[in-house]
């Protein structure tokens, strides 16, 4: 096969050119980061797992009628998605408590709050991530409010998905981020979930123990990644038990 063209190179995430217009292939990294890629690591499988995972509710959401950029997977470690423009912003769902709203709110990390928060941040690792209001998206012009009515939507029809199939194989969803990105149809956009969802970006508790399922056990040394995130497959049933190799991660700096 022919060498294809690499676009971009993100922390977790490789995109090619696609093999048609309009399309790009998606191939999911081992390699974990945190607080920034202040925090580095391998971790073998992981990117397996989070092909697997992002497919398997990306595709749930699509048959929900919420828009995705997913077409299909490919391989163990690459799915082939729509050519979006993605809004600079990081869409933040909160249920419960934690992270950054604990730190921010003084909070305790896994208090339920009375509705679910949409937060957004404007998406720059050189500034981190800032919390952005509103006001600022508009002003900046990165989204307009059409645009917003339609993330909010979007950002809430998704939480209410994973919400109930999490909690159907005893998991609770307390937080998630995901992207938004613009797909142009002749003269109409709409707007579509692009990116990755994935136990990287969520927030994900055991409801009878309160481990955690997700990247915090990488962010906090909670154990390994690769079977926190291999408990999560499994009770989605999106794998079959023992499937991927279970290794410990490797520091690469
Ligand atoms: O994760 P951290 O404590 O730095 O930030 P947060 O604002 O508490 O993150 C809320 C949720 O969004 C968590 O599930 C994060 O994993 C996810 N997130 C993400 O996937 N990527 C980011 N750049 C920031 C947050």
């Amino acid at each position: 096969m022919a060498r294809r063209k690499k676009i971009y190179e993100g922390k977790a995430k490789i995109l090619y050119e696609g093999p048609e217009p309009g399309t790009i292939v998606q191939y999911f990294k081992d390699d974990a980061t945190a607080y920034n890629a202040q925090k580095k690591a391998v971790i073998e499988g992981k990117g397996v797992l989070n092909n697997r995972l992002s497919e398997f509710f990306m595709t749930g959401l699509g048959q929900i009628g919420v828009p995705t950029h997913f077409i299909r997977r490919l391989n163990m470690r690459e799915q082939l998605v729509r050519s979006v423009e993605i809004i600079p912003l990081e869409v933040i769902v909160r249920n419960y408590a934690a992270g950054t709203m604990s730190q921010r709110l003084g909070l305790e990390e896994g208090t339920q709050l009375p509705r679910p928060i949409v937060e957004y941040c404007y998406k720059d690792d050189s500034l981190g991530d800032p919390l952005v209001t509103e006001e600022h998206i508009a002003a900046f012009g990165w989204a307009s409010q059409q645009d917003m009515d339609d993330i909010l939507s979007l950002a809430l029809r998704v939480n209410d998905f994973m919400s109930g199939l999490l909690l159907g194989v005893g998991i609770r969803l307390i937080d998630f981020k995901i992207e938004v990105g613009r797909v142009f149809e002749g003269d109409f956009q709409r707007l579509v979930i692009a990116d990755e969802i994935s136990p990287d970006s969520c927030r994900l508790w055991d409801i009878e123990t309160g481990a955690k399922l997700d990247k915090d056990v990488f962010r906090r040394d909670l154990g390994n990644l690769a079977d926190a995130y291999t408990e999560v497959a499994t009770r989605l049933g999106v794998m079959p038990k023992n499937a991927t190799p279970i290794t410990k991660p490797t520091l690469i700096n």
